[in-house]
């Protein structure tokens, strides 16, 4: 296969003791980032993407453009093609999987339901059959998510807080993967690293989140809806930018134990973990909004309205207290401060029109 050639070339760590590491979603969000700070720091990368249109595939492909730039390979199929990912096995001995590869959106559920079913379950599973085969096994490190607290509202959420109240299909299929990693764990040895992201925010993000489309529609004076919970309080979420998931994302990948499967060498139980990667600060939508509209320099058309029932959770915060004292994780960049990173690349990869350029350039300049 074409892929093969480029990886044979490609994949060399250059590290010392580097890692190989396959990282699914890799033409996503989360994904990008993560494979440019991996290569960044020596590690060799090959990412797997399915490039589906959930969200507009362009953006996909314009971060796939990025990723080759720095001669990173994204081979292009899904994580239920199991023959694929057994022949990536036998191509590339991968120290470590990054499986970022999933339906996300928490909305979305309602209109399809099984796409969820099919990456965040089916795909997983199919994954992790391949890897606990693979001698010696990849340490695996992947994608939960906040969504698992559900209808939480103690604050903040810690590792150990009832995760049995999901209020998305979504959400569902999440907490479904950290309880099948852990019979794979169990059963097999593979060692397993949860990642609980909170509402991640930044440059190259997924235009199906409200701080991007938010951007759009003040930009272009459509109307927005900032929900308020049914007894009309603020809805809020631990937004947390980029920068400081890679990091965490890194950290978790760095003291992710090789398991004592197949082929690991270490002794005793192979290691399952999960842990918080927010921002420790929820901030209320209607606050997120106000910020835009300082960088944007332009007044929203704001329709407050009661949130519906569609998978939403009234609130987000993380306590990431295992996550600091694991791998030394600590989210440096405040809302303003990632939103501003944000407006920079909206503005620089969409383009808008010259009035409003004009209009915004104290702010592309300052920043
Ligand atoms: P994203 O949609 O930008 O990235 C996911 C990528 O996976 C996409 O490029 C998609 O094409 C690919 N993909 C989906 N299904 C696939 C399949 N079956 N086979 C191969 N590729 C497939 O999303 P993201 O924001 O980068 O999220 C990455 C991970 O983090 C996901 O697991 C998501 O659920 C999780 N997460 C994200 C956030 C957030 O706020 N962005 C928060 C919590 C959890
Ligand atoms: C985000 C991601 O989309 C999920 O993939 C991820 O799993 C989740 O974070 C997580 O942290 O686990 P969400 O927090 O719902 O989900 O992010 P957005 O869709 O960007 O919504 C952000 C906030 O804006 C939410 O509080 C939402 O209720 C609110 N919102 C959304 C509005 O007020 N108005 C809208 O029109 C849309």
């Amino acid at each position: 296969a074409a892929w093969e050639k480029q990886v044979r070339h490609s994949s060399t760590p250059r590290r010392v003791n580097g890692f190989s590491v396959l990282v699914t979603g890799a033409a996503g969000f989360i994904g990008s980032h993560c494979s440019l700070a991996l290569k960044k720091r020596g590690d060799g990368v090959l990412g797997l993407d399915n490039f589906n249109d959930y969200y507009d595939p362009s953006l996909k492909r314009a971060r796939q453009n990025l990723l080759s730039k720095h001669q990173i390979f994204i081979v292009e199929g899904d994580l239920n093609d199991g023959p694929l990912l057994t022949k990536l096995f036998d191509v590339v001995p991968f120290t470590h999987v990054l499986h970022l590869a999933a339906q996300a959106g928490v909305r979305y559920a309602m209109q399809n339901p099984q796409s969820y079913v099919k990456s965040n379950i089916a795909g997983f599973v199919n994954l992790l059959e391949v890897a606990k085969a693979v001698n010696p096994q990849p340490a695996i490190v992947w994608a939960s998510s906040s969504s698992v607290y559900g209808l939480n509202t103690e604050n903040p959420f810690s590792e150990h807080d009832r995760t049995d109240r999901p209020a998305s299909l979504y959400a569902a299929t999440k907490k479904a993967g950290e309880e099948i990693a852990h019979t794979y764990n169990h059963i097999y040895g593979l060692s397993l690293t949860g990642l609980r992201f909170f509402t991640v925010y930044g440059p190259w993000g997924r235009p199906d989140m409200a701080y991007f489309f938010f951007t759009k529609d003040i930009l272009q004076g459509k109307p927005i809806d900032i929900y308020r919970t049914q007894d009309q309080k603020a809805v809020a979420r631990d937004f947390t930018y980029i920068d400081d998931v890679v990091k965490g994302c890194l950290g978790a990948l760095d003291t992710a134990e090789k398991s004592t499967g197949s082929g690991g060498k270490k002794k005793g139980p192979a290691q399952l973990r999960v842990y918080n990667l927010g921002n420790t600060s929820p901030v209320p939508v209607g606050r997120l909004v106000s910020i835009l509209e300082g960088l944007l320099n332009t007044k929203a058309k704001k329709h407050v309205i009661t949130l519906p029932r569609n998978g939403d959770v009234p609130y987000t915060h993380a306590n990431v207290t295992l996550a600091y004292k694991d791998f030394g994780y600590k989210p440096t960049t405040d809302l303003a401060a990632g939103l501003r990173k944000f407006v920079k690349w909206y503005v620089s990869y969409f383009g808008i029109e010259s009035k409003r350029s004009k209009e915004t350039q104290h702010f592309d300049e300052s920043s």
